[in-house]
């Protein structure tokens, strides 16, 4: 999105971002800006853990991927929509994950199915399950900020979570609670078909690709990623693991390199679109 689509106030935020992010201390740099990767964070003052977070802690991500047994047998539900509404309603009737009962809201997705991107963050927080829709909460302010400072917002992006239920008390996902969604999710990105997925923090990131490598060593860097469907129609996807909003909300260090990281995503995106 142009910036002079913004409204003052979308800009001024936007340009916090980057200030933030240290994108004034690359003027003038070239385009490759990879100095910025491995280099300290610009001292930051730690901020103290949220004490009303409207998301779980994603950055510790201490969930492992969910266990082989589990994934080997997908709800044939999932893998039998064909259209996204199809899955939704197949998910408002699906019983096999605890959450539903104590969560307000199915909290399916947000933004523009059909776009370029897909984002995939980890569960809904209080506010998300109060109005049904991901990432509303204050880490999803963060990340309306970070997509308008690479000219993105909620109609060129498409967002939805691992889990559509809110965990209680903002805790972990389980193994078990991921295992039961993952294959909703993965037929999710097959039905959207974005040309990029970009799980954000650690639980998105080694549920969807299935590893136990943390986020840290991830980030900003490109892999492929192919919906484990037991379908061999599903082609891959080109994805790219960000840091979630929440972690650096707490961690604001680190918004040099998720600065870093969008304009890898936003240069593969150019990309893409001039090849249309
Ligand atoms: N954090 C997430 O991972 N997802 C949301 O929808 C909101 C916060």
């Amino acid at each position: 999105m142009p910036m002079h689509d913004l409204t003052p106030q979308q800009c001024l935020d936007a340009l916090a971002w980057q200030v933030d992010a240290g994108a004034d201390e690359a003027v003038g740099d070239t385009p490759g800006l990879a100095h910025w990767v491995g280099t300290s964070a610009k001292a930051a003052p730690q901020q103290p853990p949220l004490r009303h977070r409207s998301a779980p802690d994603t950055a510790a991500a201490p969930v492992p991927p969910p266990a082989r047994a589990e994934r080997n047998a997908p709800p044939t539900t999932a893998i039998a929509a064909e259209t996204i509404e199809a899955l939704r309603e197949e998910l408002g009737r699906f019983e096999g994950c605890a959450l539903k009962h104590t969560a307000m809201n199915l909290v399916f997705a947000d933004g523009n199915p059909q776009a370029d991107v897909m984002l995939v963050g980890e569960a809904p927080g209080e506010d998300e399950d109060r109005q049904g829709k991901p990432f509303v909460g204050v880490s999803g302010q963060l990340l309306d900020r970070m997509l308008a400072s690479i000219g993105l917002d909620r109609s060129s992006v498409y967002i939805s979570n691992v889990l559509f239920w809110r965990p209680p008390g903002n805790r972990s996902p389980t193994d078990a609670e991921i295992a039961a969604c993952l294959p909703f999710v993965e037929r999710h990105i097959a039905l959207a078909q974005p040309k990029i997925v970009v799980p954000m923090g650690g639980v998105a990131t080694k549920s969807l690709l299935r590893t136990k490598e943390g986020i840290t060593r991830l980030r900003g860097r490109w892999t492929d990623y192919t919906p484990h469907l037991g379908r061999d129609d599903t082609p891959s996807i080109r994805c790219l693991p960000l840091y979630h909003p929440a972690y650096l909300l707490r961690q604001p260090g680190a918004k040099r390199q998720a600065w870093n990281d969008l304009l890898t995503l936003k240069k593969a995106l150019n990309e893409a679109n001039s090849l249309k």
